[in-house]
């Protein structure tokens, strides 16, 4: 049996508690609440109590189960996140941060990364990642671009690689060769695998970083794994780190008051994986692929299909189902509420082009036949739109102050036509896939600002604005 399991099971009943969490079990549980979620919940939900461990240093039984965990995936140490995969990128970017430290990292990453910028002060250096204008999708960083930008910079202080795969879309970059050139200069690599938490467990998945001697690589294990929303997992190896850095960087971002239902789901989904992770994987992906094969029968759809003969992309995803719109003449987001609305069916990301689905271990056949079937109507069915937008490229603009600085500095809150020219001082991200289109410490462009309010027209959720739609930027520019 599972040791945190079980102990959490005993621990459950049988004494009175004078502690947090104030439901006390359930006893004092909203009874709506408790008819619905059940006893089971509340009575997992316990807190640092003798038997139990503290996340913050885990000394007892927390410290077992992060061994084992860490032997299920792969990694020397495995540390357990409960405040998503954004806790772990917070805290690799703080462990690895030095005074002047710079970071090198593709444009196209989560925001949590240039929150892990504005928190240290680290100053970034973007590489611009790879683009396959044929598909509209980005891939990861050419590894001869790495190679020059990091002679270009070797006066200085290089604290770290930053690597994004996979996208959101489903692409691996060239994270073998990326992490071998880093660390002939003996820099420290890390790898938001947020995506491919799944790839340790199937040899017919793309390699995890972890094979590839990445220094950190962050899990989002409730994104395409079984674990609860907010759960994820930072693995760390090699020397170039100490575990008690990542362990007091750690303390900066968690919470100290961690729930016990996370971390349980945690150590339950690695313990599936290392059971039947494989099994499961086999049937996912023939199911995959049984869908992916039919969909692209039903005329003018057609799935993401890369061409790997390029530099920044390696490999993809198959359970990441990305289908292009385009042939059906609409956008990802009116197939998103058409499905949505119509067929009660929820995908995870729209685009312009094209619509994201996870398909995890939780979905059956009679899932991907249901999504099937709705495809299948909507192309016989559908009205294209009179006007199907061009794709623009998202825009990057020149930085002028470092996402600290701006972010720090004094400023004030302008609307979107009146922001052209000023400095932003807020990470403004279109929402799904979270990837900022303005950073801090970047001059606002006309074309920024069009593409924000194209998303914001084609019902994409704008993030990191006033309600009335304005931008932080720096004062008196
Ligand atoms: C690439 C990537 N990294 C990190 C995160 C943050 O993950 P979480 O939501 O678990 O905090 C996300 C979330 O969408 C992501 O897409």
């Amino acid at each position: 049996m599972v040791p945190l399991l079980d102990q959490l099971q005993r621990l459950a009943q049988g004494y009175r508690g004078f502690h947090t969490p104030g439901h006390q079990r359930g006893q004092g549980a909203p009874t709506g609440l408790r008819e619905w979620w059940g006893e089971a919940v509340f009575t997992a939900d316990l807190a640092e109590i003798p038997g139990l461990d503290n996340l913050l240093q885990p000394e007892g039984i927390l410290q077992e189960a992060q061994a084992r965990v860490a032997e299920i995936f792969g990694a020397e140490h495995t540390y357990f996140l409960i405040n998503g995969a954004t806790a772990g990128v917070l805290a690799a970017l703080l462990s690895v941060h030095q005074e002047n430290g710079i970071i090198l990292l593709p444009r196209c990453v989560h925001q949590s990364v240039i929150h892990g910028l504005i928190l240290t002060g680290a100053k970034p250096i973007f590489i611009t990642p790879e683009w396959d204008a044929q598909q509209q999708v980005w891939g990861g960083i050419d590894p001869e671009k790495l190679r020059v930008a990091i002679q270009q910079n070797c006066n200085h202080n290089i604290t770290a690689l930053v690597l994004n795969s996979p996208t959101y879309k489903g692409v691996c970059s060239a994270v073998k060769e990326c992490i071998e050139i880093a660390h002939r200069f003996d820099i420290p690599v890390i790898v938001d695998e947020a995506h491919g938490a799944h790839f340790p467990f199937h040899p017919q998945l793309p390699d995890s970083a972890l094979d590839w001697g990445a220094d950190l690589v962050i899990h989002s294990t409730h994104k395409v794994l079984t674990s609860l929303t907010q759960s994820a997992l930072l693995h760390q190896q090699g020397k170039r780190l100490h575990p008690q850095r990542i362990q007091a960087c750690l303390r900066l971002v968690q919470s100290s008051s961690p729930s016990y239902l996370l971390l349980a789901s945690l150590v339950a989904t690695a313990e599936q994986m290392a059971a039947q992770g494989e099994a499961l994987l086999t049937q996912l992906l023939e199911n995959t692929a049984d869908l992916t094969a039919k969909i692209n029968q039903i005329p003018g759809l057609k799935t993401l299909w890369i061409n790997f003969r390029q530099p920044g992309f390696v490999s993809q995803d198959p359970t990441r189902l990305v289908i292009q719109t385009g042939g059906l003449g609409l956008t990802g987001f009116a197939l998103d509420e058409l499905l949505h609305h119509q067929y009660h069916i929820t995908a995870e990301f729209p685009d312009y082009g094209d619509l994201t689905f996870i398909l995890s271990l939780g979905h059956t056949a009679a899932d991907m036949q249901h999504l099937f079937n709705a495809l299948q109507e909507i192309s016989h069915t559908v009205q294209p739109e009179k006007f199907l937008p061009t794709i623009p490229l998202p825009p990057t603009g020149e930085f002028v102050l470092s996402p600290r600085n701006a972010f720090f500095s004094s400023h004030q809150y302008r609307p979107w036509s009146e922001a052209v020219g000023s400095i932003s001082a807020a990470t403004i991200s279109a929402y799904p896939p979270g990837i900022p289109v303005l950073l801090p410490g970047e001059l606002i462009t006309p074309e920024s600002i069009d593409y924000l309010r194209r998303i914001a027209e084609m019902g994409g959720a704008i993030v990191g604005c006033t309600s009335e739609q304005k931008i932080a930027v720096v004062s008196n520019w």
